[in-house]
């Protein structure tokens, strides 16, 4: 039996979870969603977040994935129990990934102001390390940035140094890449942090969970795949917009290292599937 794996985001930042996913599991076959229709979503209320959650993980039901990873933080922490009903599969979220990765007490976060303004990070962390001081920083401006192509420009570094400015006060040795866009701009924020901070990309620790969880769900163990089966990312991934499949293609390309092939669809099929 082989699962599908659904992953979901407001725009590229997802792709770098899927990356993550299909490097670390290269027989997986996936299906993402790109909600660039209404990227961003750090900047939305919680109502229109879980809203938004309810409709896109219907449709990716619909699309019958067998597992659901949380590409998106924003929804990750603002709107879990709701991916969690609705996908009737296996969810695994980014947020509480986390805390097996942080070995230090003095720990920055990035993330969108929604996110941030959750405390989900803080209490992910606390859970398993009650003494850190984790010092959450929301980034309004990095989401349209990063989606209109930025990765090193002018205007993207000031507002960069200003988002750190609190995370080199606290003295943190650890900064959580809170939000699925920012492991784009690991070279940029690698440039500006001293020497020794340590990047954090939760997805690493999340694709550490999907193996086992795959397994527990009937898939064969990896060891006993053949290699001949192994595709390239284009042919095992399904890559899915509500906004510009061409837009979209562009912006995957520095990531994913082609220009993926991207289909426009309408969330509203699945509103008539169940
Ligand atoms: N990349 C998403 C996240 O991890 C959403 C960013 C946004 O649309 O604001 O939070």
């Amino acid at each position: 039996m082989e699962l599908l794996v659904g992953l979901f985001d407001s725009g590229v930042g997802g792709l770098t979870v899927l990356r993550r996913v299909t490097e670390r599991h290269p027989h997986s076959r996936c299906l993402y969603l790109g909600d660039t229709a209404r990227v961003p979503y750090g900047s939305r209320s919680p109502e229109e977040i879980r809203q938004i959650a309810a409709e896109v993980v219907r449709w990716l039901r619909a699309e019958e994935v067998g597992v659901l990873v949380m590409a998106c933080n924003t929804c990750n922490a603002l709107a879990l129990d709701v991916a969690v009903s609705e996908a009737a599969v296996p969810v695994l979220g980014l947020i509480d990934s986390v805390a097996t990765v942080i070995k230090s007490d003095r720990v920055g976060v990035l993330a969108t102001p929604a996110t941030a303004a959750s405390g989900a990070y803080r209490r992910a962390i606390h859970a398993s390390r009650p003494m850190a001081v984790v010092t959450e920083v929301g980034c309004p401006e990095f989401v349209g940035l990063i989606e209109a192509g930025h990765r090193d420009s002018d205007v993207l570094r000031r507002v960069a140094q200003a988002y750190l400015a609190p995370l080199l006060a606290a003295e943190v040795d650890m900064v959580v890449l809170g939000c699925s866009h920012y492991p784009l701009l690991r070279p940029l924020l690698t440039e500006l942090l001293p020497a020794g901070v340590e990047l954090v990309d939760p997805a690493l620790a999340v694709v550490e969970r999907l193996g086992p969880l795959l397994g527990s769900l009937g898939e064969s163990p990896e060891v006993e795949r053949r290699t001949e089966l192994v595709l390239p990312l284009q042919q095992r991934s399904r890559l899915c917009v509500t906004g510009c499949p061409d837009t979209f293609a562009a912006g995957a390309e520095d990531w994913l290292g082609h220009r993926p092939a991207v289909e426009h669809v309408d969330l509203r099929t699945a509103a008539r599937a169940f």
